[in-house]
């Protein structure tokens, strides 16, 4: 067998995996009151049991500050449910069933009593894996996950190194503000559980569609030749929102879109996109390839930054007939901010594969679309044999890989137009998940809760991943530094951007490509 056969294998015996067996456990959400909870863990969980995905023997605790009894945390939960479940009604009888797993213990994360009362809870549970395999989600802020998990390990329900059954802990993003801070925050969840014991969430990993990313390199011999500078001019990805920041201006004051999306979910599909293959599909040996594809990046000075990163900020608009505020009008957001709601950057992958192949990027909010693209621009074919006929601009072969919405792939080539004249004109064969294999739309939680409970790592970023992309953001920020915004970093809301971000692509001959959608779900999240 070549290797390429091998890998193919391995891909196979992957996929065929459907359902894992997990050890029976507990799971402790820290932050059980709030919003995360509610409107994702408790519905992903729910999912998991009505599917029969969950442990044959389970548990879920919440520990939160409020005072509650298991009956009213999951009256709570029960109207959560009706309105944040993917399925709906909600099953009257699942529920029911779902409920009887749930239980409410009373605290704070700085009260040492509040912690042996959680033993103490945990102690209660008579079967020995549902005391001793134990996830804890610390949906909390990130100032409290290093004396979360000191108390956990003060109280004994968290053991490094793992002997007596399994402890892991799941975080979600920021990690940090920047390089230091996420080294700070690194070493206090180090001190009590191993690196193999802290499962970081991007939920953009437990999208199917990036996580098809892999598969379709890896498992296709005509693309995956094709994958390398030789064939391909520069590569588009583009994750845009349509709503603007609304609620959550308090947080995104402080985060900013560079933070909020590129640090984390964009450079993440990146690696993914251009990687090398890994050894096997080990979860460390998919994320050894990731960070080496990051640490390939060139780095960028402060001059490479004014060229090639782009930063805007929406002002008010029309939409739909709508005026929409700006983000200096958004509740919670100082009316002279100069963060950024978008990012533009051009990126050079310093490698043998990549070399002088652009991957430009691109995130904000209040732009046109909902819509998640990656698109991979191949080179043009030399223009001799159609130039008299079509044109210098022959169009080049593209292939985009939509990862929401309207899941799918399609590749762009160019076909003959029917008739005695040689005409030529850009054509699409298209793949759809929907038509293919039917609207199974599982939510990224609950992809994200079945392998954190089944302790493989892949879909979770390691710490030296975080490191690597706080490298490439604190470069940019460092070259912000305060400098206001001028005129020219504003855009409409509901427009692409600023309309430097146009001249990005335009320097080297390129243009950005709008992710293609129908009309129905322009607008959608
Ligand atoms: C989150 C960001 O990580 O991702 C949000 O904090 C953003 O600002 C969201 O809206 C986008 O996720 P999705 O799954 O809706 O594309």
């Amino acid at each position: 067998m070549n290797q390429a056969e091998q890998f193919d294998d391995l891909l196979t015996c992957r996929l065929g995996q459907t359902q894992r067996s997990l050890e029976p456990c507990s799971v402790v959400i820290f932050g059980a009151s709030g919003d995360l909870t509610a409107r994702k863990l408790i519905p992903a969980l729910y999912h998991l049991h009505q599917e029969g995905q969950m442990p044959s023997d389970y548990r879920i605790v919440g520990f939160a500050r409020r005072e509650k009894t298991d009956d009213s945390w999951r009256d709570e939960l029960r109207q959560a449910l009706d309105e944040f479940s993917r399925t709906k009604p909600v099953d009257a009888v699942v529920w029911q069933d779902f409920a009887g797993h749930l239980s409410y213990t009373r605290g704070d994360i700085t009260e040492p009593e509040a912690f042996q009362a959680l033993e103490r809870q945990l102690s209660s549970y008579g079967k020995e894996p549902l005391r001793r395999n134990l996830l804890f989600y610390l949906a909390t802020p990130p100032s409290q996950f290093g004396q979360a998990v000191e108390q956990l390990h003060t109280c004994g329900l968290l053991h490094k190194g793992g002997e007596q059954g399994w402890q892991r802990i799941v975080i979600e993003k920021p990690f940090g503000r920047d390089l230091e801070s996420a080294r700070q925050l690194n070493r206090e969840l180090t001190r009590f559980a191993s690196e193999q014991q802290v499962f970081r969430i991007d939920h953009y990993l437990g999208k199917e569609t990036v996580q098809n990313i892999l598969m379709f390199r890896f498992s296709n011999s005509i693309f995956e030749r094709l994958w390398a500078r030789g064939s391909i001019s520069h590569v588009q990805i583009t994750v845009a929102e349509h709503q603007g920041v609304e609620q959550r201006g308090g947080y995104y004051e402080e985060a900013g879109a560079l933070r909020d999306m590129v640090q984390n979910h964009l450079l993440q599909i990146l690696s993914l996109v251009a990687m090398e293959p890994p050894v096997s599909l080990d979860a460390e040996a998919i994320r050894d390839e990731k960070v080496k594809l990051l640490r390939s990046l060139r780095p960028l000075s402060q001059e490479d930054v004014a060229r090639q990163v782009v930063r805007g900020q929406y002002f008010a608009g029309v939409v739909d007939g709508e005026l929409r505020p700006g983000y200096r009008q958004e509740p919670k957001v100082k009316p002279d901010s100069n963060v950024e709601t978008y990012v533009g950057l051009k990126l050079f992958v310093d490698n043998w594969r990549w070399s002088g192949v652009p991957f430009y990027l691109r995130t904000g909010k209040c732009l046109p679309v909902s819509a998640s693209e990656v698109r991979v621009q191949f080179c043009p074919t030399p223009h001799v044999l159609f130039a008299a006929d079509c044109g210098q601009q022959l169009d080049a072969n593209a292939l985009a890989l939509r990862l929401q919405p309207e899941e799918g792939i399609y590749l762009r080539f160019n076909g003959k137009v029917p008739g005695i004249g040689v005409e030529v004109r850009p054509v699409r064969m298209h793949f759809s998940y929907d038509s293919e294999f039917g609207a199974y739309t599982p939510e990224a939680y609950e992809r994200l809760l079945l392998e954190a409970m089944a302790g493989d790592a892949t879909l979770f970023i390691r710490r030296d991943e975080v490191e690597a992309a706080w490298g490439i953001v604190d470069s940019i920020r460092g070259a912000w530094g305060q400098r206001p915004l001028s005129n020219r970093e504003f855009y409409s809301a509901a427009t692409w951007g600023p309309v430097a971000a146009d001249d990005l692509l335009a320097q080297a001959g390129h243009a950005w490509h709008e992710p293609l959608l129908t009309n129905h779900v322009k607008k959608g999240r």
